[in-house]
């Protein structure tokens, strides 16, 4: 062999293996840029030397031709399907079944694994290369899908070692991950195309195309967790997570999150542990999977006609279920939004019942298509609101509804008016309106502004109600006395209320501002504007060239403060509040620590971190000198990205723009913030 071609071969070997350490082990050793340079020079060498190219090049992931059909393959060995378990009293059973002398029960080993929400997959190597990927279809026909599978990246082309049997078929679970499902479905909805409704979908919806080139810009991934036929010249270990820990030596892909447990208690400590992390999971699942580890027990138990008795999936509550859109209401913001609201009947979603669930705006019902009448799709995650995602058409009723905005608000019969270029329609009513007042006064309290604990939104809706309440500066004014002839508000409560209302009289700057409720000034923003007037009287006064001075601050946000502060009944809402004893210290000027690496760069801090506020991670990167921005633009640096970051982050990805974590933040300003 020449040693051009000694060097092609080493190039793949190369290849493959960094292909593995970053897709497989999650730990990249050289960066994308010099694997993009390795890889430009290996389709270098094929092109001269179409002879040379192996089964396991990198190049080979992805077809020349669109396939014109999937051709039916049968399975060597039957793909089972899993029991479910809706209760812990199922797994107990399950248990039961399995072993009748509870001292024995105690030791048993199970294999307990997220259950992932996708499709599972048959993959067939013979002498260590991939051959064949088929889906699972009824069970012992399924579709060949070698091509698509091939494009993802984590699953090897040639395993590694030498130790493999010379036929084994590797089972596991194609799906696509949140964040790939998120990207995906951005571009959708820009190009006007029909969205997918979840992570499942989408990656069936992938796996079914012709064209693997398509397949390998969606980003599947895959774990690994049963086998097929495996040829007899390989000795079988005698547990489950032995055969397991073979598969990862060959270099397939696990999940990190699979574990041994024992006995019962082990079982539902894991269902209460994974529970919890679910929404923090980087893809979606739908329960747990549990095994027997022992595999002669195993063999013993056998299957029935369509289940393994040697395993069991405990179902999480649904996230998405259907149920009835009784009716389309709408509901008034602060600043006025009208959001649609879909009165629903009632249905356990997630584990709590849902009643109301947000249609987002007119646009969005018009390209879902939701009609009153409908069955609908509702989806709650987390603790995210209930939403719903689409209508059912093949059981859409003949008799359904379409909703139509109403053109006056239902609080305060102000005109509805939608804003030019934005979705949004509006109730003009301003203050006027009890609705935005009610949401303008829930503003003041919250925790970022003024935050008075104990002032709910029940009580502040009985409060405007009572007409105690109009403006904030009369939250200042009331007495226990009055609090006390409430509906349900004991003394004590109503004492406790007015203290911690007179607490809440000390306040900062930043927070003063944000409480204000000013359109589109948020926290980061109302800090920057504090940091830069220092005085209540020059923000008051401030033009608009000065205002757009201020970081973050652009053409509308300087309107919007400014047009605030011209208003006279602003302005004496300001002097009662100033006149009940509200107050703050002028801000200090922030101390900036040179050399770090976020010294003069542009950052956006969106969802929720767990190390602290958002506010305090901007005061930190402030300190370094870094300018905290509030929306994402091409000027941004990096954008920290905390649990639950929306939008900002799809726009961010789209931009191109560095995403660090928490957790990488944190790193980098351990490691290599200072010099
Ligand atoms: S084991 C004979 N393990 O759930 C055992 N299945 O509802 C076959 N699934 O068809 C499956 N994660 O598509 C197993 N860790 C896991 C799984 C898993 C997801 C899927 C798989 C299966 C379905 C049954």
């Amino acid at each position: 062999m020449s040693a051009e071609k000694q060097n092609y071969l080493k190039l793949v070997e190369t290849l493959n293996l960094h292909s593995y350490q970053y897709y497989v082990l999650d730990n990249p050793i050289i960066s994308d840029h010099q694997y993009d340079e390795l890889y430009q020079s290996l389709l270098n060498l094929e092109v001269d030397n179409p002879e040379w190219v192996t089964e396991d090049s990198p190049s080979q992931r992805v077809g020349d031709k669109p396939l014109t059909e999937f051709k039916s393959i049968t399975h060597a060995v039957a793909m089972y399907s899993l029991n479910n378990a809706f209760s812990d009293a199922d797994l107990v059973d399950f248990l039961n079944r399995i072993e009748k002398d509870t001292a024995k029960q105690r030791l048993l080993a199970l294999s307990a694994e997220p259950k992932m929400d996708g499709l599972a997959i048959n993959i067939r190597y013979e002498n260590g290369i991939f051959v064949q990927a088929t889906t699972r279809g009824d069970g012992k026909v399924g579709e060949d899908v070698t091509e698509n599978i091939k494009t993802i990246r984590s699953v090897p082309l040639r395993l590694q070692g030498k130790a493999y049997p010379r036929v084994l078929e590797v089972r596991g679970e194609v799906f696509m991950s949140k964040k790939s499902f998120d990207k995906l479905n951005s571009v959708k909805i820009q190009n006007n195309e029909k969205p997918f409704a979840n992570p499942r979908n989408a990656a069936a919806g992938t796996l079914r195309q012709l064209d693997s080139k398509i397949v390998s810009q969606r980003n599947l991934s895959l774990y690994l967790y049963g086998w097929g036929e495996i040829s007899d010249d390989w000795q079988q270990p005698n547990q489950y997570s032995e055969v397991m820990a073979c598969f990862e030596t060959w270099g397939l892909p696990l999940n990190p999150d699979s574990k041994i447990v024992i006995g019962v208690d082990g079982i539902l400590d894991y269902y209460q542990i994974l529970s919890e992390k679910r929404s923090q999971l980087a893809y979606e699942i739908d329960g747990i999977v549990y095994k027997l580890n022992n595999l002669a027990l195993q063999k013993t138990l056998g299957f029935t006609a369509k289940f393994p008795r040697w395993a069991i999936a405990r179902k999480f509550p649904a996230e998405e279920v259907w149920t009835d859109l009784l009716a389309i209401d709408v509901q008034v913001g602060r600043t006025g939004a009208i959001t649609p609201v879909a009165r629903l009947k009632p249905v356990l979603v997630g584990g709590v019942i849902v009643s109301n669930a947000t249609l987002h705006n007119l646009d969005e019902i018009q390209r879902k298509d939701v009609r009153i009448g409908d069955k609908v799709i509702v989806r709650r995650a987390g603790d995210v609101i209930p939403e719903v995602v689409e209508p059912i058409l093949n059981l859409r009723p003949d008799n359904t509804k379409l909703f139509v905005m109403p053109t006056h608000c239902p609080e305060c019969d102000s005109e509805i008016i939608k804003e030019q270029g934005k979705a949004v329609y509006r109730c003009i009513g301003g203050l006027f309106c009890p609705a935005q007042r009610k949401r303008a006064l829930q503003h003041f309290v919250s925790r970022k502004a003024l935050d008075i604990v104990g002032l709910g939104n029940k009580l502040i809706d009985q409060l405007v109600d009572e007409n105690l309440v109009n403006h904030p500066d009369d939250f200042f004014k009331l007495t226990v006395e009055q609090l006390t002839k409430l509906e349900r508000m004991a003394d004590k409560s109503a004492n406790k209320i007015i203290t911690s209302i007179d607490n809440s009289k000390e306040t900062t700057f930043a927070r003063f501002i944000y409480s204000l409720g000013i359109p589109e000034v948020g926290e980061v923003t109302a800090a920057n504007l504090a940091q830069y007037f220092k005085e209540l009287e020059k923000l008051k006064n401030a033009a608009i060239e000065q205002l757009i001075d201020v970081d973050d601050v652009g053409e509308i946000v300087a309107e919007n403060v400014s047009h605030f502060f011209q208003q006279t009944h602003n302005l004496e809402v300001i002097n009662s509040l100033q006149a009940q004893g509200v107050c703050w210290q002028m801000p200090e000027n922030r101390v900036i620590e040179p050399d770090s690496i976020f010294t003069n760069k542009v950052l956006v801090i969106t969802g929720t971190l767990a190390s602290m506020s958002r506010s305090e991670a901007q005061k930190i990167l402030e300190g370094l000198g870094a300018k905290v921005t509030g929306s994402v633009s091409s000027k941004t640096d990096f954008l920290i990205a905390g649990e639950k970051a929306g939008s900002k982050k799809t726009k961010a990805e789209q931009l191109a723009i560095t995403i660090l974590e928490e957790d990488d933040w944190l790193n980098m300003m351990e490691n290599k913030s200072h010099g």
